[in-house]
């Protein structure tokens, strides 16, 4: 067997007692004498290899790939206000490593066999000197990352804690050399901020994951997985390279309430050869625990419409009077648009009592049951089931979560009793400004990402998995993986969206859809809600429009992953581009398999996606300013089977400023052992759907 643990070779698979069982082991070895104390673990395929090490009793770790240090020895531990900082003073009384291999099956996903290639290093540590606390770390590397945890055991003298700091650290070599991709942390916008190109140092405090590439080419994003009852991790840079575990506090200060008995969520770190083995990574699902909810065939994968864009552009109010938009009359032309074009949800907005005056304020006055008067909640649910379509819930609760809270049961039942599955929350509030009334009836206000939050938006997501309601969170927790353990969180928000191109100043820019792929997306779907198709709605000219062509647009269903996916624009605004219109009608949202075949963080992204249960392929391409060709081998397709390639791409002369919509739409045999030439104009994309046999291609 070759070296899996290095230097304690002779402990696979088995307990081992360093101070024990390494004697006659080489001098490198764990040797308390020597006064190191180092356990190792590599990846299946070597190259990675993690450290952990108490020198002179202090905890940490390094990262190592193909012989050169990506993380250099790193500070682990915690601070509690009830006993002695847990940074120093252990040692290593035992580790056991293993190996695993397996595969297992998403009910959905962007793949439907995921597999989990490992090897562990479980290590149990003792300060020397007392308290003789003990502290658990587990680590598993795989080929295209890692994740490491604390565990503090249950034991004696410890009972509750008030985390006051992890100590956790990630020190980048040659951080001036190191490009970042990133968003500031603990922000007023929570994580709807334009992305930054930035070298490592000018961080200060940034959310995760965060992308960096070495100057040998290397990509590494930071994340975590599993954040459960915990406070999320925001990334402080203390000093160039230096970047420390910065735990999103209370409103009084406190990390995280716990008790002796806690896990920690992963630490974790992809690394990948290029910018694609990035999205070609599953190590965040396989870091989280196995579907807790048991038959989860009710969760639905699809696509929706909705009372939503009109809102946004100003033409319709979510509140009351001549504008209104949720009312009987247009939710019933919403749901005959989505029955006659194939898609299963209606969203409706601002159907329920609360969103007169300052909404984005006014979060204690949200009534979760009750409709204004020009929308009649029954009728409308009995003529979409009619029509064979469900309406798609919406709770807004401007961040007042105690108002929803108290209400939340009832308002569930009314939906499950009404058919709805999908149900759209939102926390519109500033970073740190969540309202909710404590045990003594005193306002606390805290932040999205804190532990009391972590808590709440998950507790949502399970209340409402008890009424087979899935959960679209806007202005969410960061994903962290929780997908693959309740089945129901369908997706999230947690970047800029669509919205943006509304409103925002400024709206979002031709490379941002070209990042998020490799930024907020390596944490898990997101509704971006694509599918503007009148994309300068007051003129090219006008500040607020989409910022590319239509033919990218379209490269954003198969792009920007999601199970449920939105078709964004008002029903006319479609009337007008009906071939166009086809490959959203066509397009899934539920794959087989997915493959990233080409791109650079920033610049551009093409991605393969196989439909579950079905032969067909589709591919999304997409760029920023810059226009760009790509050749992509066709290698991905069956090899012996033929497929009519339907073509959407930028026509002539394509260019987001000025042309938006010149598309050319065509249909071609392919075959495997052929290239596709793409090209994009400037902010410019393709969607193609490969269709598996058949027998007419337009020819
Ligand atoms: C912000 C959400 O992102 C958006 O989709 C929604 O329409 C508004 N909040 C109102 O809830
Ligand atoms: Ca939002």
């Amino acid at each position: 067997m070759p070296a899996l643990v290095h230097p304690l070779r002779c402990c696979l698979r088995t307990l081992l007692f360093a101070t024990f069982a390494c004697v006659g082991l080489p001098a490198h070895a764990a040797s308390e004498q020597a006064g190191t104390d180092t356990v190792e673990i590599r990846s299946p395929d070597s190259r990675t290899r993690f450290v952990l090490s108490t020198d002179e009793g202090k905890l940490r770790y390094s990262v190592h790939r193909d012989d050169v240090t990506l993380i250099e020895p790193s500070a682990l531990g915690f601070v509690f206000r009830e006993t002695a900082d847990f940074g120093a003073g252990f040692r290593i009384v035992a580790s056991e490593v293993s190996a695993n291999d397996s595969t297992w099956e998403q009910p959905w996903g962007e793949r439907r066999l995921v597999r989990d290639h490992h090897r562990g290093l479980q290590v149990q540590l003792q300060r020397s000197e007392a308290p003789h606390h003990r502290l658990d770390i587990e680590v598993r590397v795989f080929n295209d990352g890692l994740g490491f945890r604390y565990r503090v055991p249950e034991q004696e003298g410890l009972a509750e804690l008030h985390l006051l700091d992890e100590l956790t650290e990630f020190r980048l070599p040659k951080a001036e050399t190191l490009d970042a991709w990133w968003i500031p942390g603990r922000g007023w916008n929570r994580y709807e901020y334009l992305y930054r190109s930035t070298r490592l140092p000018e961080i200060d405090r940034a959310h995760t994951p965060m992308t960096l590439r070495t100057a040998s080419g290397v990509h590494l994003a930071i994340h975590e997985a599993a954040l459960v009852d915990y406070a999320a991790m925001v990334l402080d840079q203390q000093r160039d390279g230096v970047l420390k575990a910065d735990l999103t506090p209370w409103h009084d200060g406190v990390r995280v309430r716990t008790r002796a008995g806690f896990v920690t969520p992963w630490r974790t770190v992809h690394i990948a050869d290029s910018a694609t083995g990035l999205i070609n990574s599953d190590l965040i699902l396989n870091l989280n625990a196995p579907n807790a909810l048991g038959d989860v065939s009710w969760v639905e994968p699809g696509k929706y419409v909705g009372i939503w864009w009109g809102m946004h552009l100003g033409v319709e109010t979510w509140g009351s009077g001549p504008k209104h938009g949720a009312t009987t009359a247009n939710a019933k032309r919403y749901i005959d648009f989505a029955a006659d074009s194939g898609f299963g949800g209606v969203l409706v907005e601002g159907w329920n009592l609360g969103w007169d005056g300052d909404w984005f304020n006014n979060g204690e006055v949200f009534d979760f049951s009750t409709a204004y008067p020009d929308f009649d909640i029954e009728a409308v649910s009995a003529y979409a089931r009619e029509r064979g379509v469900r309406l798609v819930g919406h709770h807004e609760t401007s961040g007042h979560v105690s108002n929803y809270a108290r209400q939340r049961d009832a308002a569930f039942d009314l939906y499950e009793r009404l058919g709805v599955r999908q149900v759209k929350t939102g926390y519109v509030a500033d970073g740190g400004g969540i309202k909710r009334i404590d045990e003594h009836g005193v306002l606390r206000r805290e932040w999205h990402d804190g532990q009391f939050m972590v808590n709440e938006y998950l507790r949502t997501t399970i209340d409402a998995s008890k009424r087979r309601i899935s959960i679209n969170t806007h202005e969410p927790i960061k994903d962290t993986g929780l997908r693959r353990t309740y089945p129901n969180w369908i997706t999230r928000e947690g970047a800029r969206g669509q919205e943006y191109n509304a409103w925002g100043t400024p709206p979002n820019p031709p490379e941002h859809v070209a990042l998020l792929p490799f930024t907020r997306m390596l944490s898990g779907p997101m509704d971006y809600t694509p599918g503007v198709f009148n994309l300068a709605y007051e003129g090219l000219d006008a500040v607020n429009r989409v910022q590319h062509t239509l033919a990218k647009e379209l490269s954003l269903y198969v792009v920007l992953y999601s199970p449920i996916q939105m078709v964004a624009d008002l029903p006319e605004h479609y009337a007008a581009h009906p071939q166009a219109f086809q490959f959203l009608r066509d397009v899934p949202t539920d794959w087989e398999d997915s493959r990233a075949l080409a791109g650079e963080v920033g610049d551009y992204i093409a991605i393969a996606r196989q439909q579950r249960g079905s032969h067909d392929w589709y591919l999304g391409a997409l760029t920023d300013e810059q226009p760009r060709t790509l050749s992509l081998p066709l290698d991905f397709l069956e090899a012996d089977e033929r497929y009519c390639a339907h073509l959407y791409l930028d026509g002539e002369g394509a260019d987001w400023r000025s042309n938006p919509y010149a598309m050319r739409i065509e249909k071609r045999w392919v075959r495997a052992e052929e290239s596709l030439e793409i090209v994009m104009g400037a902010s410019g994309g393709a969607a193609v759907r490969f269709e598996a046999g058949g027998s007419d291609c337009g020819e």
